[in-house]
């Protein structure tokens, strides 16, 4: 059944956005723009996290220069989901591309039955902190040394609904 589209869009400059089910050929680019946004995750956990539930890890494809971000969520209860990472390539930031991976899996994860979503940030990410808020979410706890270096991570959950859903700029 897998790959599926979700979303097919134009992008300013007429490329096309595609948002679509991550297969494994895509591990590399992933693994590239994981790493660029200084994300934790290994090859061995988002191939894991696939096996496990292959329908919540989407990648962002545009035009003829291939994948250019991604979102993984899973079911952290049966009625919350979890964004699990998150991340756009630095040459494709600020064009909504991580807003159109986030919608698609919100879509997801109220598929499933989920009636909210959650998840970790780093204390001092505040483009991600303020892309969350912009989207719905409001913090909710704090959880120090969460990540392997030693940063702090905030908490944030916001209930999921059709109407929450924020439009692309580009
Ligand atoms: C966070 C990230 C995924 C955002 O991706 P993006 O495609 O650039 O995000 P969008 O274009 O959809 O931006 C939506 C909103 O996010 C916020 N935002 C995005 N980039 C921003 C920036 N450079 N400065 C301030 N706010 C920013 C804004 O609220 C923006 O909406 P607005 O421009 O209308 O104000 C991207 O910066 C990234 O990959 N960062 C590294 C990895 C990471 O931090 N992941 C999150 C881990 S919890």
């Amino acid at each position: 059944m897998l790959p599926r589209v979700f979303v097919v869009k134009a992008l300013h400059g007429g490329e096309l956005l595609r948002i679509r089910n991550f297969e494994p050929k895509d591990l590399d680019r992933v693994m590239k723009i994981s790493r660029e946004g200084n994300l934790e995750g290994t090859s061995a956990i988002y191939l894991e996290v696939y096996e496990m539930c292959p329908e919540g890890f989407l990648v962002a494809e545009v035009g003829s220069y291939g994948v250019v971000g991604f979102v993984v969520v899973l079911l952290s209860t049966p009625a919350e989901g979890r964004i699990f990472a998150i991340a756009v390539d630095r040459d494709f930031r600020e064009r909504g591309i991580a807003t159109e991976l986030l919608n698609a899996a919100f879509d997801i994860l109220m598929s499933w039955g989920a009636k909210s979503v959650r998840l970790e940030v780093r204390v001092n990410n505040y483009v991600a902190r303020r892309l969350y808020r912009k989207l719905g979410f409001s913090d909710f706890g704090y959880v120090p040394a969460y990540y392997s270096d030693g940063e702090a991570a905030i908490l944030m959950r916001k209930p999921l609904s059709d109407k929450a859903k924020s439009s692309m700029r580009a």
